[in-house]
């Protein structure tokens, strides 16, 4: 059965929520394989396949593109695809235009925008549109020039309050779920319990509704910077190094072809 938005805000509760990044059809169908809830074609494309240094870079045209990759597949996991940099900050009409290329060119089934409840109209307006939303807070990696980096969010009162303001307006623009990103884990539990929705989490501890983790981390397949959160549950990435080797050297040697 295929996994709807629906399907997702009804797993609070009942089970945690299995979600994972992808970027094209080969990654995307070995998750799907495995049975994942939600394949969220992240803007981490830039940093994880594209070698930028951020996610700033990354373009509405490029995130139509991998998009569609990852659908074509047509997954039982609920796809959702990233609203890259800055577009949820533009008028109404370039956001709407955005999620109507992601969701009729691409074929993403929602979207998921990167803010604070000052989005939260926007949001509203797309959800009355009948355009499902993903509410992403906490750290917002598109931020990174104007936070000078990557760092936890929760770790006073007054951040412990906005961070739960903004995930109840979220809720309240009729997200079907919440993303919480670098979370002090005790800030999270406490809006897990607050939240009807479900609250899915990324370096945020184990009391959220659910978890995610970008594909190229879990699998091993980045030689740069692992954030400590992450689990590595393969190490494709010397594999792929040693087969590239043996290759040259059995062709340097006119083993190959035998
Ligand atoms: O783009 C992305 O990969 C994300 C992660 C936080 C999951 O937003």
């Amino acid at each position: 059965m295929r996994i709807t938005t629906q399907t997702i805000s009804r797993l609070k509760g009942e089970r945690p929520i299995v979600a994972v990044t992808a970027y094209d059809a080969v990654m995307a169908g070995y998750a799907d394989a495995a049975g994942v809830d939600l394949i969220l074609v992240g803007d981490s494309v830039g940093t994880t396949q594209l070698g930028y240094d951020s996610t700033v870079p990354v373009t509405l045209d490029m995130m139509v593109h991998h998009t569609a990759a990852v659908a074509r597949v047509k997954p039982k996991a609920l796809v959702v695809a990233d609203i890259p940099f800055a577009i949820a900050h533009d008028d109404f009409s370039a956001l709407l235009s955005a999620c109507r290329r992601l969701m009729q060119e691409a074929g993403a089934e929602a979207v998921k925008i990167e803010g604070d409840a000052s989005m939260a109209p926007a949001i509203a307006r797309l959800t009355n549109a009948g355009i499902p939303v993903w509410g992403h807070i906490g750290l917002l990696p598109q931020n990174f020039h104007q936070l000078g980096g990557y760092r936890k969010f929760g770790r006073n009162q007054a951040e412990k309050s906005s961070l739960l303001a903004d995930a109840l307006a979220f809720q309240e623009a009729n997200c079907f779920a919440v993303l919480c990103e670098m979370v002090n884990p005790k800030v999270t539990a406490a809006i897990t319990e607050e939240l009807k929705v479900p609250l899915i989490g990324i370096g945020s501890g184990v009391d959220c509704d659910g978890q995610i983790l970008v594909s190229n981390d879990m699998l091993g397949l980045n030689s740069g910077y692992i954030p400590s959160f992450v689990k590595q549950y393969a190490k494709l990435g010397d594999q792929a190094r040693k087969a590239f080797a043996a290759y040259a050297d059995d062709v340097r040697n006119r083993k190959f072809p035998s």
